[in-house]
């Protein structure tokens, strides 16, 4: 790793991967990560996340397309050519050396013989200087994953790639881990291009998210962005949970739109339209489940003459009647299904604050939430795309 150039960013140029001579992993594919970026490729089981890094890391040929870091093509260059490190999901670490041989041994292969600081800082820097001289079977899974990053980070990669770092892991300590992830590439500053099938791995941990299906990026952005202004229907459905309500567009007019479904009138700002609507056209009009508040139907008749302004509606807002079809209690919120005239299974998350006892199975009610946060997608796509391959904390790796 004796390449002058500077830092830089990780550059991928139309590059794609066909494997045989028919099955296309990954599209061809334009992406930047920038210097020292927290970077996460998501998406589900066999969306083409490995054969990406693999690009990167140069354990793949790309069928098209280069792979530059900072100004210089690193194409033609084999893996350990490349200032890049991977970390796998299985850790692949040398069950018979000690923690400090297999944390010394990118030093070693390049014939460095004095290797005590640089493997005490890097010890230090995963907080395990204690357990030097273990084996790796001595330590737990979340330990042993922190001697993968050591190991890897040793060699002074440019970035460091990982690859479903923490699929082996239990949910509590994959929690831990995405902490003290986050932590060392802070203090180390380096690019880290971590792939996840987990959205929350990915949100909580990421500066910016690529959201993959099928071989190619569907959108980038920062998780907050990508979560209020999913741009096609695997987003908004893959990432966290969405209703998306089938409707006709009635009018667009001073930065509004408004639609009807099921003769319900809904609105929503046009600048939350990931498509250029037109009156008469379709439109999915979608709607976070944490986004709508629910009220016992009698409580807003438009007649109600309750002088109890909390349980009335305010006339801007959008609202359906409904039904309750199911709810389950979690806690932190309880977790509705309401059955409605737009479309079955609304989903409605009620922060635990005050619980109306007459908001059960059966009950009739009114869902309601603000224009402004209601987003717009283009009608002509599959309104349950990524519904079924979500991953919240479970599913498979791979
Ligand atoms: N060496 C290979 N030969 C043929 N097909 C492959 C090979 N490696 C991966 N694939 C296929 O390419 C697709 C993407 O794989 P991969 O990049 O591993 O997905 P992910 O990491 O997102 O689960 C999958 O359908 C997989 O079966
Ligand atoms: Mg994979």
């Amino acid at each position: 790793m004796n390449d002058t150039t500077a830092g830089g960013d990780v550059r991928l140029v139309g590059i794609s991967k066909t494997y045989g001579d028919s099955f296309t992993a990954v599209h061809p594919l334009d992406l930047t990560v920038p210097q020292g970026a927290f970077f996460a490729l998501l998406g589900a089981s066999g969306c083409g996340k490995t054969t990406t890094l693999r690009l990167i890391a140069g354990l793949e040929d790309p069928t098209t397309g280069s792979v530059f870091l900072g100004d210089r093509d690193v194409t033609g260059l084999p893996p350990y050519k490349r200032p890049v490190n991977t970390v796998f999901q299985s850790y692949a670490l040398f069950p018979h050396l000690s923690i400090y041989e297999n944390v010394a041994f990118g030093l070693r292969r390049r014939g460095i013989r004095s290797v005590k600081k640089q493997v005490g800082e890097m010890l230090d820097l995963v907080q395990l200087g204690d357990f030097a001289s273990r084996r790796p079977h001595q330590l737990s899974g979340g330990q042993q994953q922190r001697v993968a990053v050591a190991r890897a980070l040793i060699n002074h990669p440019r970035v460091l790639l990982l690859d479903e770092p923490l699929g082996a892991l239990d949910l509590k300590l994959r929690r831990q881990m995405q902490l003290e992830l986050q932590r060392i590439q802070t203090e180390v500053g380096i690019t880290f291009v971590h792939v996840t099938h987990d959205q929350e791995e990915a949100m909580t941990m990421a500066d910016t998210v690529a959201v993959m299906n099928g071989g190619r990026v569907e959108q980038l952005g920062a998780p907050a962005e990508l979560y209020e202004n999913p741009a096609t229907t695997f987003v908004a459905n893959f990432l966290g949970t969405s209703n998306l309500i089938a409707a006709e567009v009635t009018s667009v007019s001073g930065g509004e739109i408004a639609v009807t479904a099921a003769n319900t009138r809904l609105r929503l700002p046009a600048a939350r339209c990931a498509t250029v609507p037109t009156a008469g056209g379709k439109l999915l009009v979608g709607i976070r489940p944490e986004k709508i508040s629910l009220s016992y139907a009698g409580d807003t008749d438009d007649t109600d003459t309750d002088t109890d302004a909390t349980a009335t509606v305010s006339d801007g807002r959008n609202r359906i009647t409904g039904t309750i079809a199911a709810s389950s209690f979690l806690g932190v919120s309880t977790q509705y299904l309401i059955d409605t005239p737009v479309g079955p299974a609304l989903e409605v998350y009620v922060q635990n604050i005050e619980r109306d006892p007459r908001l059960t199975p059966g009950a009739p009610v009114t869902v309601h939430w603000s224009p402004d946060h209601t987003f717009g997608l283009d009608a002509a796509q599959d309104i349950g795309a990524g519904v079924a391959t979500a991953a919240g904390s479970a599913g498979a790796a791979s």
